[in-house]
């Protein structure tokens, strides 16, 4: 694969498979530098910091670093491996809500001073044991039509995010900015207005309490497209969202975003092959030798949606894909439309870059998915 080159071929799918055997996860490095050039492309005032969490594998995130990249970091091990491939402290924004104290003292002693929070309780511990830190509110937004819906579990109301920055003023911290989340996956633009027009009256009021706050974290959420016959979404919502940062937010406040899925997801492609068949209640069923505890695991915790593609041409029938462990919740599939499979075939699937490597399990001692990256210095 060149770095010209968008699709995987049949043919480099069919060598890779032949060399390295099934399941395969691949990592093509130069998509992933395409995905962080068509953000700053379309977001130039937007200084990205990729959420670890959607992929941490160590070429993503040597690749960013070196096209220095921030990076939204949810754990002392994310802090650590960000850290230790060369990343520098002033380039994380420590965007876990609910730090444990053990790494709230560790972002103290690596100096990763930028961190979010969405309660009093939350402030009351990071004063404690990181006196000076400059914390950013996050607050709960509409996250209408969102995939995966963040607004239940995070997010203070608006209402309630000055007075929270006066109260960690008096606790010695730095309040500084405003931090939201629209939901993962989100197709609705509107969700990210609303939320920048909140945010710029927080930023008003704290100015009348005389917080001038620099900082606006317009968080993930960015949405990708898995399915050959679907629009990129992302192209005119990213020029809605310019318009509206420039609209609001006078040009000397920092704006940054937790890209996760829109970095990692279109980087990556799982194969897989066909290892067993049956037929059940006169539907075929095929059992692939990656599922729901493996890489296909976005299925459960990121509610993805994929699309499953095979080699083979013909005449298609309603098809199951299951997944090769004992637990019968270990179903891919169940209306997958599909020629005749037989064992040994290939069955691949395009963007499943995020949330995938990163939530498999080793359930039944299944040992872990083969990463290859391809053109790793390309
Ligand atoms: C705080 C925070 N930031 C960023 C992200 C990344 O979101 P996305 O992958 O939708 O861009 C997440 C995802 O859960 C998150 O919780």
């Amino acid at each position: 694969m060149t770095e010209k080159t968008k699709e995987i071929s049949e043919r480099t799918m069919k060598e890779l498979v032949r060399k390295h055997g099934t399941p395969l996860f691949l990592i093509s490095i130069p998509e992933l530098k395409k995905r962080v050039e068509i953000f700053r492309e379309f977001l130039p005032r937007v200084e990205p910091h990729y959420a670890v969490k959607a992929n941490p594998h160590p070429s993503i995130l040597k690749t960013l670093i070196k096209m220095e990249l921030g990076f939204d970091v949810a754990s002392i091990n994310e802090i650590k491996t960000v850290l230790k491939l060369g990343s520098s402290s002033e380039k994380l924004v420590f965007a876990n809500t609910v730090k444990s104290p053990e790494a709230i003292k560790f972002a103290k002693k690596f100096n990763v001073d930028l961190m979010t929070f969405d309660s009093e309780y939350e402030l009351t511990k990071i004063a404690k044991l990181f006196p000076g830190a400059r914390v950013i509110v996050r607050i709960k937004v509409p996250n209408v039509g969102s995939v995966v819906e963040l607004s239940l579990k995070f997010g203070v109301e608006p209402a309630d995010a000055v007075p929270l920055m006066i109260k960690a003023f008096k606790l010695g911290l730095k309040p500084v900015g405003v931090s939201f989340h629209v939901g993962s996956q989100c197709t609705e633009v509107s969700n990210f207005i609303e939320a920048l027009e909140i945010a710029s009256i927080i930023f008003h009021d704290a100015l009348l309490k005389k917080i001038s706050l620099e900082i606006l974290d317009i968080g993930g959420g960015f949405p990708i497209k898995h399915f050959d016959d679907e629009d990129d979404p992302f192209p005119s919502m990213a020029e809605r969202i310019r318009a509206e940062i420039d609209r609001l937010f006078d040009k000397n406040i920092r704006i940054i975003a937790e890209p996760g899925r829109f970095i990692a997801g279109p980087v990556c492609t799982l194969i897989t092959r066909v290892i067993g068949k049956s037929i059940r209640n006169n539907k075929h069923w095929y059992y692939l030798d990656d599922g729901v505890y493996g890489c296909l695991s976005g299925i459960v915790y990121d509610h993805c949606k994929y699309q499953y593609r095979v080699l083979k041409k013909g005449t298609t029938q309603l098809s199951t894909l299951a997944g090769p462990t004992c637990d019968s919740f270990d179903v891919i599939s169940i209306s997958e439309e599909l020629p005749e499979l037989e064992i040994g075939d290939i069955v691949y699937i395009k963007n499943i870059g995020a949330y995938s490597l990163a939530t498999a399990t080793n359930f039944n001692s299944i040992p872990p998915t083969k990463t290859v990256v391809l053109n790793k210095g390309g």
